[in-house]
């Protein structure tokens, strides 16, 4: 049988460690596609020339000609431009929907039967319009967020209680910004709430509190160490652990941006909610009950999407 085809839309800091952790992981043969003249090709040369050592079968190629992505099974979205110090994921908006159109155009003429994982931001609007443009079934288009950001909360709580992060699931709901809703009775540490940790005494409210905020605050905490650009190994290994929960048909749990038409009482919009990916693409969405506060986080978060994919419309009249 082929190896499956991944093509990587963007291959800066993100695409090529998307790049990089594809071939190690055997995960297929790997096309980085980019619009600067030089740098997939690069890209792709050198990894290609860690293959010997690390001991990978994958074929690389780097191009600027999308129809190098033909037929592609997996397709992920880096593609547009990164933050800097003092701007937020919104500040990305106008520039980045230009470059979703070109993306999602690309796609739907070369890769239409591909998943497709978009990472840009603002990520959950950037998602929505790469979907519209595309016209990809719904089911095979989502964002990498949520893995990202529970990947954080659990880092974060590993280190407070001491223990392997292995035994520390996490749970995100909401989009991929300052609105994003860390459920603390969904996170646990060996199946143990986080709630039941405070009152068994393993850390105080206020210790949890503050490691709710750094985990909203997480890609700015990046954004202010690195200076110039955001965060790259943690979005890239997330993005990878979506992908191959699609090519193997894991039917894992993940935190995504999906399309939701009628859980959470909502319609037809993209954000970030537990999903099951595999072989389907989104396979599933899981519906969990909030308790007030809980929905009334979400609800701001969901305005807060609302209002960027508004701005996209006023921005792009096609997608009006
Ligand atoms: N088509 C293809 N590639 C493009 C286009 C386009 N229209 N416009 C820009 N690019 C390429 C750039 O040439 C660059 O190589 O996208 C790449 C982006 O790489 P970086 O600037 O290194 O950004 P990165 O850190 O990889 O982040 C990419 O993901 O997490 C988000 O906020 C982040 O939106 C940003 C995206």
């Amino acid at each position: 049988m082929a190896r499956p085809k991944i093509a990587l839309i963007g291959a800066g800091q993100i695409g090529g460690t998307l790049a990089h952790l594809a071939a190690m992981k055997e995960l297929g043969d790997v096309v980085l596609f980019d619009i600067s003249e030089g740098t997939p090709q690069g890209k792709a040369l050198d990894i290609a020339e860690s293959g010997p050592s690390e001991g990978f079968d994958a074929r690389m190629k780097g191009t600027n000609d999308y129809a190098d992505i033909a037929g592609a099974d997996v397709c992920i979205v880096t593609a547009g431009v990164p933050r800097k110090p003092g701007m937020s994921r919104d500040d990305l908006l106008g520039i980045n929907l230009k470059v979703m159109k070109s993306v999602g155009e690309g796609i739907a003429a070369h890769a239409p039967d591909a998943f497709v994982i978009c990472i840009t931001n603002p990520l959950d609007a950037m998602v929505w319009a790469l979907r519209e443009f595309s016209g990809l079934p719904h089911n095979k288009v989502c964002g990498m967020a949520g893995v990202l950001d529970s990947a954080r909360f659990r880092h974060f709580l590993s280190l407070e209680f001491d223990v392997s992060m292995k035994d520390v699931t996490a749970f995100v709901l909401g989009g991929h910004g300052d609105t994003m809703v860390p459920l603390t009775r969904y996170s646990t540490v060996g199946g143990i709430p986080l709630p039941d940790l405070v009152k068994m005494g393993w850390t105080t409210q206020d210790k949890l509190d503050a490691i709710v905020q750094r985990t909203r605050d997480g890609g700015a905490e990046i954004v202010g160490l690195l200076k110039t650009g955001s965060a790259f190994y943690a979005p890239a290994t997330s993005a990878i652990e979506m992908a191959e929960a699609y090519l193997k048909d894991q039917k894992r749990v993940l935190p995504c941006a999906a399309h939701v038409d009628g859980a959470y009482g909502l319609k037809g919009m993209y954000v970030g909610v537990p999903t099951v990916i595999g072989a389907g693409g989104v396979e599933r969405i899981i519906d969990i009950k909030l308790d007030r506060d809980d929905q009334a986080m979400f609800d701001k978060s969901v305005d807060a999407v609302r209002g960027l994919v508004e701005a996209c419309k006023g921005i792009e009249s096609s997608l009006a």
